[in-house]
Formats: structure tokens, sequence, C-alpha cells
């Protein structure tokens, strides 16, 4: 019990490790927040734009990257500020989500994307933990729902994730795709209906059997044949090589999976979550700082690029994930969470003269597209301060 208050306590305050000497932890606990804090006020500055979601910013460049409400990552920036009103209780980062939110509502329509959940559930869900009007809340995520069971084949088992590339792919699904089942989880928990959960267990056990590997890896794209509905190929998109371990991937299939757990109770999902998060967190390419490199298997490591994204969307999986399992598991991952928040706040903060709506450095966007390589990104904030929220829910 000892260890888990240690535990549950410095990660709240971020430096925790249960030093001994009180004053030095004080010190140093203090001057996280307040740094954290004053990053916190940089995404109050931002403008309002409803058409200008902040999503990155590239210092070669000297730009900062918006974006429309179509793009998968619109809903982190609302998500962001109502993440830090839960966390600080400042009523001013409320009212900002709440304007922010509604300008992602337009997407609960948007069929032509699986990344209906990290829309929605960013920026909505979210919103639904306080927002008065609950009703209206909820029925942007049922119509998103809605729209997002659309792309559901019922023979392939599968909602589809892409629609580009048709030249070359039949039906893709991405390891992330598992991240926006919780929409549909949800949409049921709300309605009743139980439709939407029967279709996120039916993806779900696709996944399950058609994107892992032996070593506990997972697979970032398997493409299906739309006529005889089996998989045609196997490969990545954002990753450095078709076989090789593309980081976040390997860090959304264990959060996904950990979610699917939490709905469904089914052991085969945290197997999976643990397996995987097993290959990640005890990778022998992980750096001992715990912030993975972009892509296990890229040849520059040990000089290859860090994805914080990937280790904060784990560190997040991994505090839900302990709550489901033993003492000695529980230990093991918790050690592992402790080590990359720890250093992620003591190394990854942007310095407070960067006058950009981000919090974290160092996260890797997309290889594909040689874009967003190293940058801040409005993801990795959001896993950053979803794993805080986490771990002081857990504390209360
Ligand atoms: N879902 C897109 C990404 O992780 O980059």
């Amino acid at each position: 019990m000892i260890k888990i208050n240690c535990f549950i306590l410095g990660f709240t305050l971020i430096f925790l490790s249960c030093k001994s000497n009180n004053d030095k932890k004080d010190e140093s606990e203090l001057y996280v927040n307040n740094i954290l804090h004053q990053r916190y006020e940089k995404l109050l500055d931002y403008p309002l734009d409803s058409l200008g979601f902040p999503r990155s910013f590239s210092r070669n460049k000297n730009t900062l990257k918006k974006v429309t409400s179509k793009d998968w990552t619109s809903g982190f920036f609302p998500g962001n500020l109502w993440q830090i009103y839960h966390l600080t209780g400042n009523k001013k980062y409320r009212k900002l989500a709440e304007k922010w939110t509604a300008f992602v509502e337009k997407e609960k329509f948007n069929g032509g994307t699986h990344d209906m959940g990290f829309k929605l559930l960013s920026s909505y869900g979210n919103g639904l933990k306080s927002v008065k009007n609950k009703k209206k809340y909820q029925d942007v995520i049922v119509k998103g729902a809605q729209t997002l069971s659309t792309r559901f084949d019922e023979n392939i088992g599968s909602i589809r994730s892409w629609d580009f590339n048709i030249d070359i792919w039949q039906f893709p699904v991405i390891i992330d795709n598992m991240m926006n089942l919780e929409l549909l989880f949800e949409a049921t928990k709300i309605t009743g209906d139980s439709t939407y959960h029967k279709i996120a267990v039916k993806h779900a056990n696709t996944t399950l059997k058609n994107h892992f590997r032996d070593d506990g890896s997972t697979w970032h794209v398997v493409d299906y044949d739309t006529i005889t509905k089996k998989v045609r190929t196997k490969f990545t998109h954002q990753g450095i090589a078709d076989n090789s371990a593309w980081a976040r991937g390997q860090a959304w299939a264990v959060h996904g999976y950990t979610m699917a757990y939490r709905y469904t109770k089914d052991v085969k999902y945290l197997n999976r979550a643990k397996r995987t998060a097993h290959f990640f967190i005890n990778h022998k390419d992980l750096p001992e700082d715990g912030i993975a490199y972009w892509d296990f298997n890229d040849p520059k490591i040990p000089h290859a690029s860090r994805d914080v994204s990937a280790s904060v969307i784990i560190a997040s999986a991994l505090v839900e994930l302990y709550g489901y399992t033993s003492q000695e598991e529980y230990l093991n991952y918790s050690k592992k969470v402790i080590n990359s928040i720890k250093n992620i706040s003591n190394t990854y903060i942007l310095p407070q003269d960067e006058n950009i709506p981000f919090i974290l450095d160092h996260n890797y966007g997309d290889w594909s597209k040689r874009a967003e390589m190293d940058e801040p990104i409005v993801y990795g904030d959001y896993y950053f301060l979803q794993t805080l929220l986490r771990l002081k829910k857990l504390q209360s």
C-alpha cells in the first residue's frame, strides 16, 4: 500500500519517486507545476478561429500548422482545453473549450473518415464530463457513431480506415482505428442500442486476428479484399518499413485494447494490451528515459528521432491497464510510467519563450509525408494531459 500511495502521489505531482528529502521534492514539484501552468496559458493566447485548429509547429519554417475540423487532429485542441480545465479547475479554459468544441460539431456528418472517435471524443467526449447541456453533447456523439458505423463491412468484420489510394488498396484497416471504437461503445451506453457496441467488438476481434505478430508487435495496415473479404496484404504507411514496429502504432494498440477491455471485460483484449505493452516497454531499443524512438526498427537508432506522443499514449494506457492487473505487473507498469512522465516533465516541455499553443516538444508526425518530424504536435499534449488526469483520478 505504501508503494502504491507513493506512486500515485508522485505521479500527480509529477516528480515523485518518494524521496526522503521533502524540501527538495516540494521545490521540484512546484517548479514543474509552474512551468506547466505557464505553458497551459499559451493555449489561452491562441485566437479563436473556426477554420484554424492548431496542429503542430515547424521550427524550420517557423510556422504554425493549422487545420480545419476535417483533419483527424481537430478535436485535440479543444480536448486539451477541457483537460486543462479538469486539471486546474480554471473556468477560463472551460469557456474556451466550449467555443472550440462547437467548431468540431459538423464532423458528426463526415462519413469520409474513420477518425470520428479522435475528433468527437477528445472534444465532445471530454466536454460531456462537465458541460451543463449534456443532451446536446450526447446527441453529437451518437450521430457521429451512426456516421462511423456506415464504414463497417459486416463480412470483413471491420470499419474501413482510409479512402485514399483506392488504386492500390481495397479496404485498408489501420491499428489506430482501435481508438475510434470508444465512440461506438459510448453511443451504446448513451442510447442503450447495442448495434454500436457489436460493431466495435467485431472490429476489435478482426483486428486481434490479423494485425498482430508473434513478437507482440502490430502491423500498421491490413488491407482486405472486398470480394473475398480476406486479408490481401499487411504493410506500413507511417513506419520505416513494412515489417517494422512503428512506435505510435504499438501505443494505439495498447490504448485501444485496454479501452476495449474496459467496455467488454473480455480478457482476450486485456491479454492483447499486455502483450503489446510488454513488447514496447521491455524493448531493447527503448531508451532509458522511456521516450521511444519513432520506429523501433529505424536503422539510425540510437540517433533516430524520438516520438513523445507514442510514449504518452502508452503511458496513459498503462495507468488504466495496471488497474486491471496483478500487483506485480502493476509495479512493473507503474515504474515505467513514472519514468517516462518524469523524464517528459524534465526534458520535453517547451521553453517559456516559445509563444505557441503547445506544451511538449519532440513528437514525430508522419514519415510517409516526411512531415512533422520532431515537433510540438497537438496530440502529444493531449495524451500527456490525459495521463496526468488519470493519475489525478487515481489519487482521489
Ligand atoms: N492516426 C494517425 C497517426 O497516428 O499519425
